[in-house]
């Protein structure tokens, strides 16, 4: 797997192999590099933050909606939003070790970063995956696996303002796959060939741009203050205009500290009117839009908020992941807000006799009809503790003799380590408020 030299991401991916987060893709062929799939854990994490992402910028509010669109979409959608002429990275080849490299990213422009070789002229590589559509294989049946999900939002922009009560200023979410031909991929799922995306869209006035990019800057902060992610650890880079995409007036990047240094995991850009004014000259349909209070007509500009999924898991994963040293002991621990963590409580008959295990079973059956536990009466309990430290579970439940006797448990907390008394009446309650803390 990519990211080997650095110890901290061994650490993170040893983690992710053994627990059950994430493996590479095809291992057992030799594994498919830049492609990893989910393990268990994994598609646990990974659905709650795309879930919390949906909750925060589409169910939470009133003036956003969600959308679906296909993967596969008209060729004519990459050529009106210049992908086909403009999505391509500089590439070289090494003429003595054959490597290839985006030059952008090389520091000594012309050599060879791994052997100090020459290095070929500069060609421009298109990073769309192409295919065909149907049985021949020929240039009016090619198809381009898409390397955004926004265009699908741009193309269903009008279906939605006809189909809901919608008015501008308004957005769509949209939460799919994405897929780049990337010349480096690197860092384990930070830049991989395919990859999921959370994006919305936000349809505004001419004018207003400016101040809807303030907004949204101000609240995808927020929202990864809602996270949990640490402070410290988050940056915001506005960008310079030699480093503008070709569609966008303002861009800023919220930037993550990773094991690798400091790395972008969301966009936010200024779209203004491009991609509308791009695909009414491409499809000839009237995409403008008619204020009826005011009796203007205007092409609406887009501010775009477009954060990686798979790089949000990388990013919880770093952020969450700690090796404690402990008095007589030490242990590693994943402080996922409880949110986000795969399993919400781990649930533990303290011996395998008295009637424990039957009364903890009893709890499993009623948690789990409302959010994953996980039940384990096997090794000490301290042991038991340590496995779920090690998977972010941010509740431990033990059933002791006291339980036999007035239906009360122990709760112990995963970051402070401290149990307290509950009665089981009250579990799901206090789960539940905890895993919705934020909102
Ligand atoms: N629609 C705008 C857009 O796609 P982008 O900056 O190219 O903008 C947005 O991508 C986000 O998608 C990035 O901040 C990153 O989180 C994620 N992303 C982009 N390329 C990726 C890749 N190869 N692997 C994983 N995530 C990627």
């Amino acid at each position: 797997m990519a990211g080997l030299s650095n110890p901290q991401m061994d650490k993170i991916i040893s983690l992710c192999r053994r627990r059950g987060f994430i493996f590479q893709s095809s291992e057992i062929y030799g594994g498919l590099n830049a492609c990893y799939d989910y393990g268990p854990l994994g598609v646990e994490l990974k659905r709650n933050i795309k879930n919390f992402w949906w909750k925060w910028m589409v169910e939470r509010r009133s003036d956003i909606v969600g959308l679906d669109a296909a993967i596969l979409m008209a060729s004519r959608v990459w050529e009106a939003s210049g992908h086909v002429s403009g999505f391509t990275d500089p590439l070289v080849d090494c003429k003595v070790c054959k490597h290839r490299f985006r030059s952008d990213l090389i520091a000594e422009p012309g050599k060879c970063p791994d052997c100090g070789g020459e290095l070929t002229d500069i060609r421009q590589f298109n990073l769309m995956f192409k295919t065909f559509m149907g049985p021949l294989e020929d240039s009016a049946s090619v198809v381009y696996l898409r390397p955004e999900t926004a265009q699908g939002i741009y193309v269903n922009y009008q279906n939605v303002l006809d189909s809901t009560r919608q008015k501008i200023p308004f957005g769509i979410g949209q939460i799919g796959k994405a897929f780049r031909n990337e010349i480096t991929p690197e860092n384990f799922i930070f830049r991989t060939r395919e990859f999921e995306q959370m994006e919305m869209q936000f349809f505004v006035k001419p004018g207003t741009d400016q101040e809807w990019f303030e907004y949204w800057k101000a609240d995808r902060q927020e929202y990864y203050r809602r996270l949990g992610i640490r402070a410290e650890k988050m940056r915001f880079h506005p960008h310079g205009k030699d480093e503008l995409a070709h569609y966008a007036a303002a861009a800023f990047d919220i930037e993550y500290e990773f094991p690798f240094g400091w790395k972008e995991l969301e966009g936010i850009h200024n779209r203004t009117d491009f991609d509308l004014t791009r695909h009414k000259e491409f499809s000839g349909k009237d995409l403008t839009y008619f204020d009826e209070v005011t009796r203007e007509r205007y092409m609406p500009y887009i501010i775009e908020t477009s954060a990686g999924a798979d790089r949000t898991v990388l990013c919880v994963l770093s952020d969450a992941y700690e090796e404690q040293k402990l008095e007589k002991d030490e242990r590693t621990v994943l402080h996922f807000h409880p949110a986000i963590a795969p399993i919400k409580a781990g649930i533990f008959p303290l011996v395998k006799k008295d009637g424990m295990p039957e009364v903890a079973h009893r709890i499993e059956e009623k948690l789990r009809r409302h959010f994953p536990v996980f039940y384990d009466e096997s090794a000490a309990v301290g042991r038991r503790y340590r496995r779920q430290d090690e998977i972010g579970t941010p509740y431990c439940i033990t059933v002791d003799t006291e339980t036999l006797q007035n239906e009360t448990v122990t709760v112990r907390e995963r970051d402070s380590m401290t149990q307290s008394r509950v009665k089981i009446d009250d579990l799901f309650l206090l789960i539940y408020n905890k895993i919705n803390e934020g909102f």
